[in-house]
C-alpha cells in the first residue's frame, strides 16, 4: 500500500519528537520539538538582508532562498538536537497563507521527509502556529486565553477558547498592523523590515502629531475591529504635505506617534476583550508581537489589573519554526495527518 492510501495507519504517541518546517516569506525555518513544547532545536535562515535593497519581500528572491537554505536547516536542526531522522516521529509544515512559491518548497521538502521516513505528514496553518507560540513560552499554558494575533498579514484580537477552537471578536478591516509598519518606514526611508526600524527610529522621538482615531463614532461593524489604511495614509499625507510646505520632517516624532497611534488601539481592545470574556490570560502573537513599545505597555497593564500575560520571545514572535512544531503537536495529537497530494495555500481561512 502506498504512504498516500494509508495515512490513518500511524500511531499517536504520547511524547512525540515532531520537526516542524516554515518557510512561507523570507525565513527558511527548521525546528524540532519534544512533545509540542520542549524545544530540541530552532534553526532560522533568513533572506531579509537580499531583500532590503528592494524594499520588500521579492517573492522569487524568497523561494530561491528556501531551495538554497532548507537542507543546511534541517541538517543543523538535527545537528543541535543530537538526532537523527530515524528519531523523527512526525513532520509538521505550513501549508499556508504565504507566498506560494516558497510555501512550496516548504512543503514539498516535508512531503519528501515524511515519505522517505515514514512518519505522519502534519499540514499547519501559519496562522494558528503564531497563536500557539505561547505554548513555547509557558509550558503550562492552558486555554482559554485572549491573544492578540499582529502580524505582517493579519490583525485581530482572538479568544482562544481551547486548543482547537478559536474565535475572532475583531479584525483589520483592511491593511495588518505590520503592513502599516513596513510602509510608514517606507515613507521615512527606512529599511526593510519597516517594523523593527520604527521601533528604533521611535525611541528618540515624541509623541506629537495628531493622527485620525480609527473607525469613527458611526462604524457599524464589531468594537474589535481595527483599520490601518486609514492610520497608514495620514502619516503618509502628514511627511508629503510637510515635506511641500518645506518644513523639516523629525522622522523620529513621527514613528513615535504613528506607534502610539498603532499600537494603543491593539493594547486598548485586548484588555476590553478580557473584561466581556471574563478571561484572566493575554497573549501576544505575530511579528509585531516583537515591539518593545507594545511589550513594556502590556506588562506594565496587565501588572495594574493582575491579569496574566504570556508574551512569547521575540524570535517566537517574528516567523520561526517551533511555532510549527507546538501547532503541529495539537494537528498532531488530533491525527491530522496529510498525504502526499497536499499543496500549499497563499490564502486560509483566519482560523
Ligand atoms: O509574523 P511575521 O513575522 O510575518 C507574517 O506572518 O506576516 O510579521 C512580520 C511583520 C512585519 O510587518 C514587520 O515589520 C513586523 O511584523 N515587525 C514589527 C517588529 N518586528 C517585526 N513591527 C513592529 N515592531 C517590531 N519590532
Ligand atoms: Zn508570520
Amino acid at each position: 500500500m502506498s504512504y498516500k492510501d494509508d495515512t490513518r495507519r500511524f500511531v499517536v504517541k504520547e511524547n512525540p519528537i515532531i520537526l516542524g518546517i516554515e518557510t512561507s516569506c523570507d525565513e527558511t525555518a527548521v525546528a524540532i520539538t519534544k512533545g509540542g513544547r520542549e524545544i530540541l532545536a530552532d534553526e532560522i535562515i533568513s533572506s531579509a538582508t537580499e531583500h532590503a535593497k528592494f524594499g520588500g519581500v521579492v517573492p522569487e528572491i524568497a523561494s530561491r532562498a528556501h531551495t538554497e537554505a532548507i537542507l543546511t536547516a534541517s541538517e543543523i536542526a538535527l545537528k543541535h538536537s543530537g538526532l537523527s531522522m530515524g528519531d523523527i516521529d512526525a513532520v509538521a509544515v505550513t501549508k499556508g497563507a504565504g507566498l506560494l512559491g516558497a510555501l512550496l518548497v516548504g512543503v514539498s521538502f516535508a512531503k519528501a521527509l515524511a515519505f522517505s521516513y515514514d512518519v505522519p505528514l502534519v499540514p499547519v496553518s501559519h496562522i494558528r502556529g503564531h497563536i500557539a507560540a505561547a505554548y513555547l513560552t509557558d509550558k503550562y499554558l492552558q486555554p482559554p486565553f485572549i491573544t492578540i494575533l499582529a502580524s505582517g498579514g493579519h490583525t485581530a484580537i482572538v479568544k482562544v477558547k481551547s486548543f482547537y477552537e478559536h474565535e475572532i471578536l475583531g479584525q483589520t478591516v483592511d491593511d495588518a498592523v505590520g503592513e502599516a509598519f513596513d510602509k510608514v518606514a517606507r515613507v521615512l526611508g527606512l529599511k526593510y523590515p519597516g517594523g523593527p526600524n520604527v521601533e528604533r527610529l521611535a525611541l528618540s522621538g515624541k509623541n506629537v502629531i495628531k493622527l485620525p482615531k480609527m473607525l469613527g463614532n458611526n462604524y457599524q461593524g464589531s468594537e474589535f475591529d481595527f483599520s490601518y489604511s486609514g492610520l497608514k495614509t495620514a502619516v503618509i499625507n502628514y511627511v508629503h504635505s510637510e515635506t511641500q510646505k518645506g518644513k523639516e520632517i523629525v522622522g523620529a516624532d513621527v514613528a513615535c506617534s504613528f506607534q502610539h497611534a498603532a499600537i494603543d488601539v491593539l493594547i486598548d481592545k485586548a484588555f476590553k476583550a478580557l473584561k466581556i470574556s471574563g478571561y484572566n490570560t493575554l497573549a501576544v502573537s505575530g511579528g509585531v508581537g516583537a515591539n518593545g513599545y507594545l511589550r513594556e505597555t502590556l506588562k506594565t497593564r496587565a501588572e495594574k489589573v493582575k491579569i496574566k500575560l504570556v508574551l512569547p520571545e521575540k524570535r517566537h514572535c517574528t516567523d520561526n519554526a517551533a511555532m510549527i512544531c507546538a501547532e503541529g503537536y495539537l494537528q498532531y495529537k488530533a491525527g491530522n495527518f496529510a498525504d502526499l497530494s497536499l499543496n500549499a495555500q497563499a490564502v486560509v481561512e483566519i482560523l
